[in-house]
């Protein structure tokens, strides 16, 4: 270890990883393997990146009473820095849940020999299939938490991370092995051997494409949110990026233009939208959201950053839908906290259940005002008793 390098002792694991000294806690976390919810990007915007000071143990700073409140015992690890040796705690919210299941679903027959894989790749969750192409059935599939998220929640973050080649890079390869990772999962699962996979068929939003190619954001990122794979159609990925043969078919759905997507692509052909000539409309409410209106076969579509609207920056309490999420509410107001526990705050179902709660128990007027509480303020809990449980505030 050389002088300017400190040690950061983790607990409960007493864990000692190596810091620059002068680096963000959030910086060598990270680059150690310790992954956080970051949904800013290391901005100080969200609140996420929460962790507890053993020794020494700092005083609380504005931004983080803004966030954490005054009482807390956490502290943001983007905005503080390592100068001497350090002991911390991380608190469980760090553990990303990433169980969540896909219901089946059939496909139809290509008649095509071989196998195929077709991939999700969200922003948040990925999602892999692998069917049997002569008969159009899925055989297995399985699903992934994308690594991306520990380098921001969303895909501006990500589009500004990418800035940087070094991060591109990271960017990039973490999902390329991510997906080799869980392509291998479905081969053993299902005992395909890797050279039958004839074609696989990726669909991600716009800024997921970029990254999974290994471009960084190219103007997607700042207004006029133009992407230069727009109109180019069907685009290709070398197989061997994803540790398949090198001649297996590896495609990816088209952008269509700026934020709208391979996965609206996907969406749009899946609902059959374009083969439908009444007025429908289509939403994909993901963490990037895009909705679809079909007016007499002509198709209107739109794209805005739905996650992280709710769960991300700028919610007061919002928080992925992470152990310790108030997922929804009872009819009566009572939380569902996934994982069960002390609630830690709002994912995007519990605001909008919040909501619905809130507006028909009339504690929030139609116009959105809330009526001011026992304490004179405009704030609301699903939790009255403790002072810092989770609320929803004016
Ligand atoms: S990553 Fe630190 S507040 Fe968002």
């Amino acid at each position: 270890m050389s002088d300017k390098e400190v040690k950061i002792t983790i607990e409960p694991d007493g864990k000692i990883i190596e810091a620059g000294r002068g680096e963000t806690f959030r910086s060598a976390l990270s680059r150690s393997g310790y992954f956080f919810p970051q949904n800013c990007g290391g901005k100080a915007q969200c609140g996420h990146c929460r962790i507890e000071f053993e020794d020494p143990q700092p005083k609380i700073l504005p931004r983080e009473i803004e966030l954490l409140g005054a009482e807390s015992r956490l502290r943001l690890a983007c905005l503080r820095r390592v100068n001497q040796d350090t002991v911390i705690r991380l608190p469980a919210v760090l553990e990303w849940s990433g169980d969540k299941t896909i219901t089946d679903f059939a496909v139809a027959g290509s008649n095509t020999a071989g196998y195929g894989i077709a991939v999700d790749l969200g922003t948040t969750l990925v999602a892999l299939y692998l069917a049997d192409l002569s008969k159009g059935a899925i055989m297995a599939q399985t699903s992934f938490l994308n690594p991306q998220v520990h380098y921001g929640g969303d895909v501006m973050t990500r589009l500004e991370q990418a800035k940087s080649e070094d991060q591109r890079k990271i960017l990039t390869d973490i999902v390329h092995r991510a997906l080799e990772e869980s392509i291998n999962t479905l081969l053993v699962r299902t005992g395909v051997p890797g050279d039958k996979i004839r074609r696989t068929f990726i669909s991600g939003n716009t800024a997921m494409t970029h990254l999974l190619l290994g471009r960084g954001g190219e103007g997607l990122e700042r207004a006029p949110f133009r992407s230069p794979l727009e109109g180019n159609g069907i685009l290709n990925l070398d197989s061997t990026w994803i540790g398949l043969d090198s001649d297996c078919l590896c495609e990816i759905c088209p952008v269509i233009r700026g934020f709208i997507g391979g996965d609206t692509t996907a969406a749009i052909v899946a609902a059959g939208l374009d083969q439908n000539s009444g007025n429908r409309l289509l939403i994909d409410l993901g963490t990037n959201g895009e909705i679809v209106l079909s007016v007499g076969g002509k198709l209107w579509a739109t794209s805005t950053a739905a996650g992280p609207a709710f769960e991300g920056v700028g919610m007061h309490d919002g928080m992925p839908a992470l152990k310790g999420a108030i997922e929804g509410l009872s009819e009566t107001g009572e939380p569902f906290v996934i994982g069960g526990g002390e609630p830690l705050g709002f994912c995007g179902s519990g605001y909008i259940s919040a909501m619905a709660y809130i507006l028909n128990t009339r504690i929030m007027n139609p116009t959105g005002l809330l009526e001011k509480n026992a304490a004179n303020e405009r704030v609301w809990s699903p939790l009255q008793s403790s002072k810092s449980s989770p609320a929803v505030y004016q």
